[in-house]
């Protein structure tokens, strides 16, 4: 489903932040992406949803080239990929069901279906009596779980996860990642970056780590603590 081949980025004219970075990851895998600071997990991550061109190399996503995409095609490549960000990103003046409908909304989708689809995405991820809420209103784990939903919604074949639990505490930390695996386990693919090693050596999935501009492992079930 995605396939990674040579791909080089450098910011500026010789700040290389990936170098030679060769990842294939199948339907359904379920990724951690780890490695320390400044190592390059959320510029692979920001690559792999076009919100970036990579300097050398290309990226095939569902067998598209993504970095020869049109302008006017990222939309709509985008459609399948939902995002989660470690601070959220919600529209603090709209409720939970607004937030997650939005996405709906700008494409198109009817309000019929909208009726239908959040509440189901809502109690997916245990918010349904927060619907009406305001973002503000709800704990970081809860904000975190509207960005589950916001990010599955469409459903899109892929969910992309940078740092998802990075400002959330152990307990609740655990039960965002238990909903990324849920989110897999009903067959969406999912990568996620992050520095939770407990988490990472709980889950047992794959792991790819990042160090030094490339990728120095790659474990089918991996751990965290002896990835370095
Ligand atoms: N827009 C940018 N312009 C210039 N340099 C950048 C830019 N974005 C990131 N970098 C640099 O690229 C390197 C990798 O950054 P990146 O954010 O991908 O790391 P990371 O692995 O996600 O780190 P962290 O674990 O802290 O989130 C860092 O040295 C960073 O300073
Ligand atoms: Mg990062």
């Amino acid at each position: 489903m995605i396939e990674i081949h040579h791909l080089y980025k450098k910011y500026g004219s010789d700040v290389h932040v990936l170098e030679d970075i060769n990842l294939t990851i199948d339907r359904g895998e379920f990724v951690f992406v780890v490695g320390s600071s400044g190592a390059g997990k959320s510029t692979l991550l920001k690559l792999l949803l076009r919100e970036i061109l990579p300097t050398k190399g290309f990226i095939k996503v569902f067998g598209r080239d993504i970095t020869r995409l049109r302008k006017r095609e990222i939309p709509y490549f985008r459609r399948n990929i939902g995002m989660i960000f470690q601070d959220f990103r919600l529209l603090e003046d709209r409720n939970v069901f607004e937030n997650v409908a939005f996405s709906l909304r700008v494409i198109g989708v009817s309000t019929r279906e909208i009726n239908k689809r959040v509440p189901l995405t809502l109690k997916l991820v245990g918010l349904q009596d927060k619907a009406l809420k305001n973002p503000g209103e709800l704990s970081g784990g809860e904000q975190q779980r509207v960005c589950v939903a916001r990010a599955i919604v469409n459903r899109p074949a892929v969910v992309l996860a940078d740092e998802p639990t990075g400002n959330l505490d152990p307990n609740t930390s655990m039960e965002i990642m238990k909903l990324l695996h849920d989110i897999n386990v009903r067959g969406t693919t999912v990568i996620v970056a992050t520095h939770a090693k407990e988490l990472v050596d709980y889950f047992q999935k794959r792991v790819v780590v990042l160090e030094g501009n490339r990728v120095i492992s790659d474990r089918e079930r991996g751990v965290y603590l002896n990835a370095y």
